[in-house]
């Protein structure tokens, strides 16, 4: 951490000519159930992982933000009077985009002087985007003395994410991100924006193992998913006025009507439905950490990703195939949006060595692609480590 801190300073003082006086880091995260459950309003099972956004800054007197990183080139100086989407430079637009919903939410910022450090894989799956957004968040609201509470500053992540980069995400990554707790797993309610906290059994490690590959049209496919689930409640409604969200359809009500509707949106709702199911399954599960139950619902979360909701990729079949041989391997499914990125496994005590050593050996033979395998802690979320 120390020397983390040295090199950013250093940086800084290169860029910018002094000293950095504020430090926020926000955390990345990873999902162990849940997927494409939260826009549809349902549960998430998330943690946040030791992997995390700082942001070095200095404040300016001049309504001006100023933005580069240590990890990708280029960045931007931008006025806080005028806000625009940066074509050329498109990670500033997690920034940008922060501002200009604070800013349209009525909140009054101070700019500064930044310098982005992450140690979250980019594009893999584990927020390395809410990562930033709520790290600048943080950094507006302190700088600028600002009364907003984690899940508003997780709401304003989200708009910026949805109106300024123009992504249509649901709430999971920025929640996450501002209210992961330390060592534990939370059951995120969607709709209330609640959470619980939920004890891993002790005797198990959460291993992240990204399949590094490419994903393609991750963007359209998500936005059509998210259409065809909103098909599924308008056609549903018909029979259950009350239903706002397949979060309201239980397994006996969708059962009932699914012939109604046309079958690719009967898969779609038919995970969801699931899906929610399972993650309430597992916050029972993962306490108790006895091996079968967990095995059996990473499972079927697999294989309804995989044949419902249609959000599996060659790359993660191959992952799958490797995590699920390996020693020690418990259960193994999923995360993020799926189409390649990360996947998640849960492992025995004891095993991290042979299961990292069996799956990137397996993986690589099949796809020559050397994967990241990386077992994560849960850690506080997002915050501010220093300012003078
Ligand atoms: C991405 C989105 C989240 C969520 C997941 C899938 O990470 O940003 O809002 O929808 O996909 O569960």
């Amino acid at each position: 951490m120390e020397e983390r801190r040295r090199y950013i300073s250093e940086e800084f003082n290169k860029r910018y000519g002094r000293l950095p006086s504020i430090w926020a880091r926000a955390p990345g995260r990873v999902d162990l159930m849940g997927s494409h459950t939260d826009y549809n309003m349902g549960f998430v099972m998330t943690m946040t992982i030791d992997r995390d956004t700082w942001i070095a800054a200095r404040p300016r007197e001049d309504n001006q933000v100023a933005i580069y990183s240590c990890n990708v080139p280029g960045g931007a100086l931008f006025s806080l009077e005028d806000i625009q989407r940066d074509e050329a430079v498109p990670w500033t637009n997690y920034v940008r985009g922060v501002a200009a919903e604070m800013q349209a939410s009525g909140y009054k910022l101070r700019g500064f002087d930044g310098l982005v450090h992450s140690t979250i894989p980019f594009g893999s799956g584990l927020s390395s985007s809410a990562a930033i957004e709520m790290a600048t968040a943080l950094l507006f609201k302190t700088l600028s003395g600002l009364e907003l509470d984690p899940v508003d500053m997780a709401l304003i992540g989200q708009k910026a994410e949805n109106e300024f980069v123009g992504v249509s995400t649901g709430i999971l990554d920025q929640y996450s991100s501002v209210m992961g707790r330390n060592g534990c797993a939370i059951l995120l309610d969607c709709r209330h924006l609640t959470s619980e906290v939920v004890r891993i059994n002790p005797s198990l490690h959460v291993v992240i193992c990204n399949t590094r590959a490419k994903r393609n049209l991750v963007g359209t496919e998500y936005d059509e998913r998210r259409a065809q689930c909103e098909e599924g409640v308008r056609l549903l409604q018909r029979f259950y006025p009350e239903i706002t969200a397949l979060r309201d359809v239980t397994p006996a009500m969708f059962e009932g009507q699914r012939r109604a509707l046309p079958a690719l949106i009967a898969r779609r709702c038919q995970f969801i439905i699931e899906e929610n199911q399972r993650v309430l399954d597992l916050a029972q599960a993962l306490p108790e950490g006895r091996p079968e139950p967990l095995h059996a619902l990473f499972a079927a979360s697999y294989s309804g990703a995989l044949d419902l909701y249609e959000i599996g990729a060659p790359a993660m079949s191959a992952m799958m195939q490797a995590m699920s041989t390996a020693p020690g391997a418990v259960a193994a499914r999923q995360a993020g949006a799926g189409f390649g990125g990360s996947m998640v496994a849960l492992v025995k005590g004891g095993f991290l060595e042979p299961f990292t050593e069996h799956v990137t050996k397996i993986y690589q033979q099949e796809t020559k692609i050397q994967p990241e395998v990386d077992a994560v802690q849960a850690v506080p979320g997002a915050m501010i480590l220093d300012w003078v």
